[in-house]
């Protein structure tokens, strides 16, 4: 059987032989069920009946896996898929570096391990939870699609951590598997585990922004995860990879195509200061300081994913070979770290300032120091957009140390640019910096649905390149 192969006869789809282990096969057969009602109760509200034009993997050969067709949501072949084996792969980093890879959990590593693989499988339908109610406010069929599509490969991520909980770590396994189905995003008793997946997503800017910035912190936990000495996390990660390249590609594209619109807008209109707010809402168009103020949020959300800069538990998921860097094997260095240094940015004497810290201790920093990198080259792409319509605005991050809630800077408040600010300045001067409820009121007052074929609503710009190759006209999702 050639591994790339998806075996799609039974239930479950896969690529681990599922067929011929009988075990794994029934507790995820009863895991089914649960997770169906799941998805009617939680996902996508009011299009569950809709044909919706999806890709499906049916190889995990990273060229060509995807099968497009119409498929109601509910139908959709959730599946378990790994990258392929890397033959004689062995652990890349930390104190077995060199060692084969494990192909079972190792003992004295297990509980690290469970903890690291629910709290990822944890995200993934929180963000389904958060999305579910975006379909009635769509700006088009594409952009429907788009969603529905980055929602049921979040489920599909959640079989690929269940699988992982199922197969190797027995009833504790099992238990956490049904968790995963009973918690809720933002509910008040039982809500989902991080913050960030608390959060609501009211409106379409809000949904890009999440694909673009939130997104891009999975996929960088699922790098750093693809690292892992665990062989079997290695591969699913890896195989999760190739899926969450297209959520970059939706918030990214999403982002810059509203950015778009309403440069051109105002353009048309000889309107040329990004500060005439009024006139530019006028347009129908979301100025350009509101999109600020909604990456501002979500920046900051996101960092705090991140955790502690200076943290013990990334520290031995390193050093146990479970949890590595971003990319570590592309990295030039003895991949163990125990006499190395990493500058971290701390408050030290009330104020922000850089300090060298233990390697090891400054793991989450250092993933942390990626993310940025890679959300700056996104804004810079976002910048050129706005540059090539001349128009004199400039779309920056804010400061790390703004808008916090863990590590370092939770216990302070500071502006955009990182000067500290006292609690009443900050009180004053919020909502320069964050959406205000006018702005959120703006928003909504765009967000009336356009479901006809090929059409867009007027606050975002058409995309350059259908999906699949697909003209403009046509008919992403067929609404039931
Ligand atoms: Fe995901
Ligand atoms: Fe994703």
């Amino acid at each position: 059987m050639n591994i790339a192969q998806v075996d799609y006869d039974g239930l479950i789809p896969n690529n681990v032989a599922l067929g011929q282990d009988e075990r794994v096969k029934r507790a995820l057969e009863k895991w089914h069920p649960g997770y169906i009602n799941w998805w009617n109760d939680m996902g996508p509200e009011g299009f569950q009946e809709s044909l919706v034009y999806l890709r499906t993997a049916v190889s995990v050969d990273p060229k060509g896996w995807a099968k497009f067709d119409y498929v109601r949501m509910p139908d959709y072949r959730w599946g378990v898929l790994l990258a392929p084996a890397l033959e004689g792969r062995k652990i890349p980093f930390g104190r077995h570096k060199g060692e084969d890879a494990w192909q079972e959990v190792p003992g004295e590593y297990r509980a690290m391990l469970r903890r690291l693989i629910v709290i990822q499988g944890d995200t993934e339908p929180a963000s389904v939870e958060q999305q579910r109610y975006l379909g009635k406010t769509a700006p088009s069929l594409y952009d429907m699609r788009n969603l529905f599509q980055v929602n049921v490969e979040e489920g599909r991520h959640l079989w690929a951590m269940v699988y992982l909980l199922q197969k190797y770590f027995g009833t504790d396994g099992r238990e956490e598997a049904e968790a995963l189905l009973q918690r809720r995003s933002g509910d008040a008793d039982t809500p989902r585990m991080l913050g960030a997946f608390n959060e609501q997503t009211p409106d379409w800017l809000s949904f890009f922004m999440f694909t673009f910035f939130t997104d891009r912190d999975g996929k960088m936990q699922l790098e750093a995860l693809a690292q892992s000495g665990f062989d079997p996390l290695s591969r699913t990660c890896r195989f999760m990879l190739t899926e969450e390249a297209h959520h970059m590609f939706v918030g990214e594209t999403g982002v810059t195509r509203i950015i778009q619109r309403t440069c051109e807008a105002m353009k048309d209109a000889g309107i040329n200061d990004p500060n005439e707010i009024e006139k530019v809402r006028k347009l129908g168009v979301i100025d350009l300081s509101t999109i600020q103020k909604k990456a501002n949020l979500h920046f900051s959300l996101t960092l705090d994913l991140f955790g502690n800069e200076i943290s013990t538990n990334a520290a031995n998921a390193f050093h146990a070979g479970i949890k590595g860097r971003y990319r570590e094997d592309r990295l030039k260095d003895d991949h163990q770290l125990e006499g190395g240094t990493y500058p971290v940015l701390r408050l030290i004497d009330g104020r922000i300032q850089h300090e060298d810290s233990p390697a090891l201790s400054a793991l989450n920093m250092r993933l942390r120091d990626d993310y940025v990198g890679d959300c700056n080259n996104g804004v810079g792409r976002w910048n050129k957009v706005i540059a090539d319509l001349g128009i004199p605005f400039e779309m920056k991050l804010p400061h790390v140390a703004f808008h916090r809630h863990i590590g370092e800077f939770s216990k302070i408040r500071a502006d955009v640019t990182g000067n500290r600010l006292s609690d009443a300045d900050w009180a004053g001067r919020r909502d320069e910096f964050l959406p205000s409820d006018e702005d959120r009121d703006f928003i909504e007052s765009l967000m009336q649905p356009q479901l006809e074929p090929g059409k867009f609503a007027g606050w975002i710009a058409p995309p350059k390149v259908g999906i699949d190759n697909k003209p403009g006209e046509f008919e992403y999702v067929k609404i039931a």
